[in-house]
């Protein structure tokens, strides 16, 4: 009994198998699957898991494996297609197949060709390229505001990069000293050092633009780098250097970060500060975080509500305090004689007068 339930359930298992390898050629890739996403991701989560991923599969991180470079292609190609919402809407239609009719009759872009090199820093090629010339890199200020380190943003950037171009004629590169020896006579020789060029097509800077995207992710510190691998000044014989943004978090008018706490202050009334109150403050991506007081609130009073500050870089899921901080308020308007009357018989306080150094 137990044997021909295995066996027909192995034979089902093969034959989904089997089903699956079938449909999978006739549909092509499935780029929902290679990046991991769901049919319906928006936009940022499709670029956020491919930038994931892109990190995790890189050929330069992946040397044992030999499928390495199959599967980082799949992701970019799964990213090429689903980052644009035209491809997408095609694809999700008559899957890669349909795409590749489509841009079979448009003009002929190669999809690759912004891939790589863009935003990847990893040892191995560093090493390499330090044999090379390097062009300058560019380290910049990226100001970025606390709403953005809350909630996660892309930020567009407009970059005019010079790149070259082929031009008229040649030019002298990869020079290098060579040791030459002549023989000066029977058993006589000269050595000496000269510079030999190769002659390589001539080749000109333009400007041209070019899109970078940076994703602030939740959490992200001030001082966080973030790289564009060859995207820094160019080199005439050799790599360009690095574009590097710093990312710097603007001073909020309402909230104050330390760590992943978040601070912040609120005037209230002295009435509210006595008979309590309730009311909703307006958090950095405009949820409202409501507070409800009934005990007297003096001023300097600080209340914790837990969860409430910034997600933790490293685990989203994780988030700071928040601390809100009260002042009060004080009325400016006189008292009557009969109100004074009915504070005192309310408070019933003695009057006491403590000198004090508060330091
Ligand atoms: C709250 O008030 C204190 C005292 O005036 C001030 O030092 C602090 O910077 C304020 N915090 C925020 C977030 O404005």
């Amino acid at each position: 009994m137990r044997l021909r339930i295995s066996s027909s359930l192995s034979f089902l298992i093969e034959l989904s198998v089997v089903l699956c390898l079938f449909s999978l050629v006739l549909a092509g890739r499935d780029f929902y699957k290679i990046l991991g996403v769901s049919r319906n991701a928006n936009l940022n989560q499709i670029k956020k898991a491919y930038r994931k991923l892109a990190k995790e599969l890189h050929p330069d991180q992946n040397k044992e494996d030999p499928k390495a470079q199959e599967k980082f292609q799949d992701l970019a190609a799964a990213y090429e297609v689903l980052s644009d919402s035209e491809k997408r809407k095609i694809y999700d239609r008559h899957g890669e197949e349909g795409v590749q009719k489509n841009a079979n009759m448009g003009e002929g872009q190669d999809p690759f060709e912004s891939f790589f090199g863009d935003f990847f820093s990893f040892g191995g090629s560093r090493e390499e390229r330090n044999q090379r010339p390097r062009g300058g890199d560019v380290v910049m200020d990226l100001w970025v505001t606390l709403e953005e380190i809350y909630s996660g943003n892309f930020i567009e950037i407009v970059r005019y990069k010079p790149v070259a171009r082929p031009d008229k004629g040649t030019r002298k590169c990869n020079c290098r000293m060579e040791m030459k020896t002549y023989q000066m006579g029977p058993g006589r020789f000269q050595m000496s050092q000269e510079q030999v060029c190769d002659e390589c097509p001539n080749i000109k800077f333009v400007n041209e633009e070019k899109l970078l995207e940076v994703e602030i992710e939740p959490g992200m510190r001030d001082g966080h780098e973030y790289p564009f691998i060859a995207e820094g000044e160019p080199h005439i014989d050799g790599d360009a250097g690095d574009l590097r943004f710093i990312i710097r978090i603007e001073k909020h008018k309402r909230f104050e970060r330390r760590n992943n706490d978040l601070y912040t202050n609120v005037t209230i009334s002295l009435q509210d500060a006595l008979i309590g109150f309730e009311m909703e403050l307006v958090h950095l991506d405009k949820h409202k975080v409501k507070i409800v007081r009934e005990k007297i609130t003096w001023p300097g009073a600080t209340i914790k509500k837990k969860g409430e500050g910034l997600p933790k870089y490293e685990n989203n899921n994780i988030k700071g305090d928040l601390y809100i901080t009260f002042d009060i308020d004080f009325p400016k308007k006189e008292l009557t004689a009969e109100q004074k009357e009915m504070l005192k018989q309310i408070f019933g306080q003695e009057s006491k007068f403590k000198n004090y150094n508060g330091l």
